[in-house]
């Protein structure tokens, strides 16, 4: 698959065995040496097999926590690269999900003004939506995300088989997020979903390959055309608004695309209480979220803390909270005049369906 971008154009390549073929991947490449980041867990599941794919070239190993892509993190992480004599003829390749993605699309957009970088997504969410889209985010203190750049990777070579060793969390996040932009596209795309969660092992390689290119396709038809996010590309934070103050608010006990699901979820009875979806659309999507929804207690959750992170989204424009509503597939709306006390309301209702989950 290619991406266009103001940045650069760069690719996206599937690939089986990424581990057994490196000749393929770097043969056509020229640089001096490679300098690996790679997520601590991937590292220690694939540990004999990622230590002979690196041989001699350099490598680091991240825990990939929200405090290691942090703003005060970022000074590490150009040390060990300079201090270990990394030049602009040399590659920064990554292995690891969103977390180390993020890491290293800011490094490697920053460091001596941007330097090559290829990137291996090893999680279901990194291979299904954050890989593509340019985007490069850094925590600031409890705020997360508040730092960025865009900054695409050169390549991207997706190997599905990863996704075998996540653990059910962290595939349902990707879920999540695979979700979210079926919903975003046309009746075709929904049927597609709905036939691949319908499957019994969603593991399985071919079927997630599937799933992954049309959920990229889908993400593609969204940034091509706002890269920079000034636009349609704001609809892809349907789910998110809710979502990402529920991560905070939970001190990132749901994982991101948990999140979501739950955003989502929340998105949808606001929209049901304004008149904006039907009761039979909402019953329906609710259906699948509810599938999704993480084994997490909502009651321990405040409300004032969620709007309290939602008074911080960036894409909020104005006095009033900003959330992308849904009417239908693909017609996801951005409103900018949600009161505090529509939350209120709207948070007492869901909590308590939640707990029928
Ligand atoms: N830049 C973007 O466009 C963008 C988009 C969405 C999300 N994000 C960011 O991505 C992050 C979330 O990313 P994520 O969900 O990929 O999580 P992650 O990077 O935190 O990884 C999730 C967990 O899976 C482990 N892991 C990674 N690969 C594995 C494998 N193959 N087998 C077993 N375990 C594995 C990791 O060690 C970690 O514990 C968040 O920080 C979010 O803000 C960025």
């Amino acid at each position: 698959m290619k991406i266009n971008s103001k940045i650069k154009n760069y690719s996206v390549e599937m690939i089986d065995n990424l581990l057994e073929r490196k000749d393929k991947i770097f043969s056509s490449l020229r640089y001096r040496r490679l300098f690996y980041l790679v997520d601590e867990n991937f590292f220690s599941i694939y540990e004999k097999k990622i230590k002979e794919f690196i041989g001699e070239d350099f490598f680091y190993v991240i825990p990939a926590t929200e405090q290691n892509k942090s703003y005060f993190k970022l000074a590490d992480y150009y040390r060990v690269l300079v201090g270990n004599n990394f030049m602009r003829s040399d590659i920064l390749v990554t292995f690891g999900g969103g977390i180390l993605q993020d890491i290293s699309g800011f490094i490697a957009s920053t460091l001596y003004r941007g330097i090559k970088w290829i990137f291996f997504p090893t999680t279901l969410l990194a291979q299904a939506d954050s890989c593509i889209g340019s985007k490069t985010s850094i925590n600031f203190e409890d705020s997360k995300n508040l730092i960025g750049t865009f900054y695409p990777p050169d390549f991207i070579y997706i190997d599905s088989g990863f996704c075998r060793t996540l653990t059910e969390d962290y595939f349902n996040s990707g879920l999540g997020e695979i979700i979210k932009f079926h919903l975003m596209s046309d009746s075709k795309g929904y049927t597609l979903l709905k036939e691949y969660l319908s499957s019994s092992d969603l593991r399985d390689e071919g079927l997630l390959k599937k799933i992954i290119l049309l959920t990229l396709g889908i993400k593609r038809s969204y940034f091509e055309s706002d890269e920079f996010d000034s636009g349609r590309r704001n609809l892809l934070n349907y789910g998110h608004c809710f979502g990402h103050a529920l991560e905070s608010a939970s001190n990132f006990k749901v994982c991101h695309g948990e999140a979501v699901i739950v955003g989502m979820g929340f998105a949808n009875l606001l929209s049901l209480k304004r008149g904006i979806i039907t009761k039979e659309k909402y019953d329906e999507f609710e259906r699948i979220f509810r599938k999704h929804y993480p084994r997490f207690d909502l009651s321990t959750i405040s409300v004032d803390a969620l709007i309290g992170y939602l008074k911080r989204d960036k894409k909020r424009i104005g006095q009033d909270l900003t959330m992308i509503l849904c009417e239908d597939i693909g017609k996801q709306i951005k409103a900018d005049d949600i009161k505090e006390s529509e939350i209120k309301d709207t948070f007492k209702e869901f909590a308590a369906k939640y707990k029928e989950n």
